[in-house]
């Protein structure tokens, strides 16, 4: 039961976030959670990346398809034009705007798509290698992916360390960054260099040894969960399992009369945070263009219609999915509001004694002292968050 405490955080992290733009101080920037999908390659963790964003944007198929890594940063910019099919994100709670931020409502928006379209003025994306263009078309954002993979280590299959950088501004995001990575691999093929299988090993572990990334760990359900490529790795670098998540893809792939109750009642492998089970676009779907919000439909009817899942359907699929990652970013943004606050103060005392050295040479409203009231507004806003009783910052929806 969230009441408007969850609204203040994310208001209290956003505002921080231009406080540190404004200063320009890249030191102190808000080490807010990445979330990394692991697992072997066509596992499924493009299209479970895709479903949480609500977006079709993102290469996927059988084979290496994702050959770099994609820093997908989500960042929250509220509508300047009224969204036209009603479906503003405004009209919704609050609390409903946290629990499927991170699943947006594009569900909503796309059931419509003929109003696609218009929807799209307030959201866009941008490439760091592109400067200044806007792609209000993600289809356009998928193509321009794969060219740049493409230009950066060739059509056969080749890899690269070097990541694609996209922003995607929109009303319906929470401000996070995504990570999708190449799969692990054991063979070499095309252009990939014998080591290939040590090279994406490498790659995964400079992102997902951060202690601020929380790790979807993807493991097709039709097969054997020891065998997890994905679980694997993230062992190695999150042994207690307090950043895990595993996602089990393909559970409509799974051959009948079997099922993965045993591994989400921890029966097989337990997980601290636990298992979750999603039916993400076949290949079939894929080829067909399916939106994502029939999508999500028929992955809904698919675990409430489950003899084996349909008492269990609300701990089912991507929306439970979304709604474990938000509870576990609201736990970390709880658990450094404290260290935020400190580097809040640092600030303040730099930027004061650095006003009192210019003395009065700036009597007018120049940039120093703008700077200045911003913080204090902000650090006055934000004492009253962090110095109420923390919890109080209910982290269930
Ligand atoms: P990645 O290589 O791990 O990023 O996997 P992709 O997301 O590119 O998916 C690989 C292939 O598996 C594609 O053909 C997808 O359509 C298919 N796929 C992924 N998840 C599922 C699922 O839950 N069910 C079915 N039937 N196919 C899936
Ligand atoms: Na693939
Ligand atoms: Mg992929």
């Amino acid at each position: 039961m969230s009441t408007g405490l969850g609204h203040e955080i994310v208001s209290v992290i956003n505002k921080l976030q231009d406080v540190f733009t404004a200063v320009g101080s890249s030191a102190s920037q808000i080490d807010l959670p990445q979330i990394c999908v692991v697992g072997s390659q066509s596992s499924g963790k493009s299209s479970v990346l895709e479903n949480i964003v609500g977006r079709d944007f993102l290469p996927r198929g059988t084979g290496i398809v994702t050959r770099r890594p994609l820093v997908l940063q989500l960042i929250n910019r509220p509508a300047t034009a009224p969204q036209p099919n009603g479906s503003s994100t405004r009209t919704f709670p609050i609390h409903q705007r946290l629990t499927f931020s991170l699943l947006t409502l594009y569900t909503a928006a796309q059931t419509d798509s003929s109003s696609d379209k218009a929807a799209n003025e307030n959201e866009w994306g941008e490439f760091l290698h592109l400067p200044g263009e806007k792609f209000y078309d993600f289809n356009k954002i998928r193509a321009e992916i794969v060219r740049d993979t493409e230009a950066k280590t060739g059509r056969n299959a080749g890899i690269s360390p070097q990541p694609i950088n996209l922003r995607v501004f929109s009303p319906n995001v929470l401000t996070l960054t995504l990570v999708d990575l190449p799969g692990l691999t054991k063979v070499p093929v095309g252009d990939q260099p014998k080591d290939i299988e040590k090279q994406i090993k490498d790659m995964l572990l400079k992102f997902i040894s951060r202690p601020a990334c929380i790790i979807l760990a993807v493991t097709p359900a039709n097969m054997d969960l020891a065998n997890s490529d994905g679980l694997k790795l993230a062992r190695e670098v999150d042994p207690e399992g307090t950043r895990t998540i595993g996602v089990l893809t393909k559970v409509d792939l799974m051959d009948r009369g079997t099922d993965v109750v045993d591994i989400l009642a921890g029966r097989i492998i337990p997980l601290r945070l636990g298992y979750v089970p999603v039916v993400n676009r076949g290949q079939r779907d894929i080829d067909s263009s399916k939106s994502i919000s029939l999508a999500l439909d028929a992955e809904r009817s698919f675990f409430e219609n489950h003899p084996s899942y349909k008492g269990k359907a609300q701990y089912c699929g991507t929306p439970f999915l979304a709604r474990k990652l938000n509870m576990i970013l609201m736990q970390h943004i709880r658990a450094t509001l404290p260290d935020i606050k400190a580097r809040i103060t640092q600030q303040l005392q730099k930027y004061s004694a650095e006003l009192q050295s210019l003395g009065g040479a700036m009597g007018d409203a120049s940039g120093g002292n703008v700077v200045l009231s911003v913080i204090t507004e902000f650090t006055n806003e934000f004492r009253t968050v962090i110095d109420g009783n923390t919890n109080d910052l209910s982290l269930n929806e």
